[in-house]
């Protein structure tokens, strides 16, 4: 199988691509760097600096692929805008990127004759969802510009893979962190808003305090509860999703969670065992759920996809890999 990664300088994307070459098959990369890091493309893809809302770009990397004698026969997605704060400040930005991004790829798509897509959509699709457990047939009602620009972009591939004949495998991720085990790539970027990075940037002593926001929730510890899935098993279904929709030439949608929470108090607990860091607690942020956990059944009986590594294994990954970063730029 050859894959071309838009986006796959990034933090998931570049996993994936480390997951595909390790499962033997032929991969280049679009991104435009804009968060992305060439330093982050496996040495073994080819590499295309350029826009998905260039059209040209596009076509430049899949023409490219097609003139080295094999063609491309998958097209993974990861080239999009994620701060949530952000996409409420500037939803056109967001609407650009994500949605007319995701439109001028299945235009290309269209016009080469690739039919297969693998696509990153997000928890954020469900809004707050009304129970603990999201499943995929839940209501959709996003409740920021960030999760409908991903929303707007799963309908539009569902529509125009229905007109073209095309196959689709769209993921909904929680909370993906971690690095993977060469520690040559991990999560880069300073501006994060995430649990295990806002720890482990607080343990490296690149932040003061790391603050628990409530602990008067309705879990057994008063703090959210939420899915954590490492990187390298996130990745790994991305593999899985690409080469069945490729085989069984059909098209899916899955959850990629681990199906078990922990709240913000267990995983300070746990990351405490690695290091010390200063911690306090706050008041509740605005439009936090209690508990927000994946079902990932779905994922399990298509795909036979479990995720592999334990918390720990996520916050020891994600320290190392700071921990060596830091030592570079020393
Ligand atoms: N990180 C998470 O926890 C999380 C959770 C749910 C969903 N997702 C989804 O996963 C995908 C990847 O997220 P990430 O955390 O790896 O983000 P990231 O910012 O690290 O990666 C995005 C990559 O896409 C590139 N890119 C962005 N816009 C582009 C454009 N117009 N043209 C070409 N390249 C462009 C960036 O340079 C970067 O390399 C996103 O679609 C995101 O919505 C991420």
């Amino acid at each position: 199988m050859k894959a071309l990664v838009i986006g796959g300088a990034g933090y998931i994307g570049s996993h994936a691509v480390y997951e595909l070459i390790r499962a033997g098959h032929e991969v280049a990369v679009l991104d435009n760097l804009s968060t992305g890091k060439r330093e982050m493309v496996h040495r073994d893809a080819r590499f295309y600096e350029g826009d998905i809302l260039n059209k040209t770009d596009i076509a430049r990397a899949i023409e490219g692929e097609a003139a080295l004698g094999r063609p491309v026969d998958v097209v993974m997605h990861f080239a999009a805008k994620l701060i949530v704060p952000e996409s409420v400040e500037q939803p056109l930005e967001y609407y650009h990127n994500n949605v007319e991004g995701v439109r001028v790829m299945l235009e290309t798509m269209v016009e080469h004759g690739i039919g297969n897509l693998v696509f990153s959509s997000t928890a954020a699709v469900y809004g707050e969802p009304e129970h603990d457990e999201c499943l995929e047939d839940d209501d959709l009602m996003p409740i920021n510009p960030y999760g409908d620009t991903k929303l707007a972009s799963e309908k539009m591939i569902k529509w125009v893979c229905a007109a073209h004949d095309m196959n689709y495998c769209i993921f909904r991720y929680f909370n993906v962190a971690g690095a993977d085990d060469s520690l040559e790539i991990g999560l880069e970027k300073d501006q994060v808003t995430w649990l295990v990075p806002l720890i482990m940037q607080t343990v490296v002593g690149e932040r003061d305090m790391f603050y628990i926001f409530g602990t008067d929730y309705e879990t057994p510890d008063g703090t959210c509860v939420r899915d954590y899935v490492h990187v390298s098993d996130l990745a790994r279904a991305h593999v899985l999703g690409a080469e069945y929709i490729l085989e069984n030439d059909t098209s899916i949608l899955c959850n990629l969670g681990s199906g078990s929470g922990y709240s913000v108090a267990e995983v300070v607990t746990a990351a405490k065992k690695l290091a010390d860091f200063p911690v306090t607690i706050a008041e509740r942020r605005a439009g936090d759920p209690a508990k927000l956990i994946a079902n990932s059944d779905r994922a399990k009986e298509i795909l036979g996809w479990m995720p592999k590594r334990t918390l720990d294994d996520i916050l020891r990954s994600d320290l190392e890999f700071r921990r060596r970063r830091q030592a570079r730029k020393a």
